[in-house]
């Protein structure tokens, strides 16, 4: 192909041509929305580096939960923030606690609400880690039995799958196990398998009262400059019973999804984090770029790099735009 006999410019001429060759649609139907809950009633407190975004009470996500079912939404994906937190990381597998408590109202109220539930221990332990505390670092195996047995506190609450984001060595393979032994061998595992220790964490790290108080994660997430690690990462995932595997963030780590979606023969999700939301609307806000151009731009991209899923905090915007047409 070549000019002039080629004009790649013929298919540019009008929406119309330009629809007609769109290699990328997105959908309503693949985005899952990250809700946080806290505890009490009637509590809507405003996460400030996220516009739009809030720390709710289980009465409020429930409405929330309602209000994205009207907008098609299929999946929200559940944090909580504890009464209090300690050591163990109690409050993450109490058969009482704010995840379980609010995910039996949301299926009560609203049962065609997919549920997920993100298994991890940072917002529950003292210390903001992942795991359990032992010589100064996040002791793997002792980690593993908790967020095993939260895993099947959610499951056990109604939680229609979960996804499991410690980054634990082998923390797959003991929750399929736990969610088997106690009768939920038909729940799906989203697991978050090559999850980086990345800075565009920080304002979900606000939302969920979740940064660690001394040091970092770099013992147990992925260094940003691996990528063969990944495909390590997700081939133990996939071998412990993976359902769907996990890519964050997502818009630097494009790449990543790209080779996720190619080398293996699983649904892949992107979770398009945090950072990466609130420097779309700092920027908006600063009249710097157009939000909603951007928003879309940046879900197009992620889903063009091979993502089927996406989780986003854009979900109920986007749908909105999406709707309109
Ligand atoms: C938790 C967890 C984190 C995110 C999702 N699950 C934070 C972290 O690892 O510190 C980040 C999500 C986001 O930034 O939107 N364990």
């Amino acid at each position: 192909m070549q000019f002039p006999e080629y004009r790649p410019r013929r298919l540019r001429k009008n929406e119309v041509f330009r629809k007609l060759i769109q290699e990328t649609s997105l959908s309503v139907h693949d985005f899952i929305y990250p809700l946080f809950a806290v505890p009490g009633k009637d509590v809507k407190k405003p996460v400030a580096s996220m516009p739009g975004v809030f720390q709710q009470s289980p009465d409020l996500v429930v409405k929330e939960a309602q209000n994205l079912t009207a907008l098609d939404i299929p999946a929200i994906l559940l944090f909580g923030i504890p009464e209090k937190k300690d050591e163990a990381a109690s409050g993450a597998f109490a058969k009482d606690g704010i995840v379980q408590r609010t995910v039996r109202r949301i299926k009560e109220k609203c049962p065609d609400m997919l549920v997920v539930t993100d298994v991890c221990l940072c917002e529950y332990t003292s210390h903001g880690h992942c795991g359990m505390i032992e010589k100064g670092d996040v002791d793997n195996d002792t980690t593993l039995e908790v967020l095993a047995e939260t895993a099947l506190s959610h499951a056990r609450a109604g939680a229609d799958m979960v996804a499991p984001s410690a980054m634990m060595d082998g923390q797959v393979g003991t929750i399929r196990e736990a969610l088997d032994e106690g009768g939920f061998e038909t729940l799906p595992i989203m697991a978050y398998s090559a999850k980086y220790a990345s800075s565009f964490y920080g304002p979900f790290r606000e939302a969920a009262e979740s940064k660690p108080q001394f040091g970092n994660r770099k013992s147990y997430q992925m260094d940003p400059a691996n990528s063969d690690e990944a495909i390590r990462e997700m081939t133990l995932d996939v071998g412990e019973g993976a359902d769907i595997i996990m890519v964050k963030p997502a818009l630097p780590y494009l790449d990543i999804i790209r080779r996720a979606k190619e080398e293996f023969d699983l649904p892949v999700a992107a979770y398009n984090v945090s950072g990466e939301f609130a420097m779309i609307k700092a920027a908006a806000q600063m009249g710097w770029i157009d939000g909603e151009a951007a928003m879309m731009e940046s879900l197009t991209a992620i889903k063009r790099a091979g993502a089927d899923i996406i989780i986003t905090y854009f979900a109920a915007e986007a749908a909105k735009l999406l709707q309109k047409g």
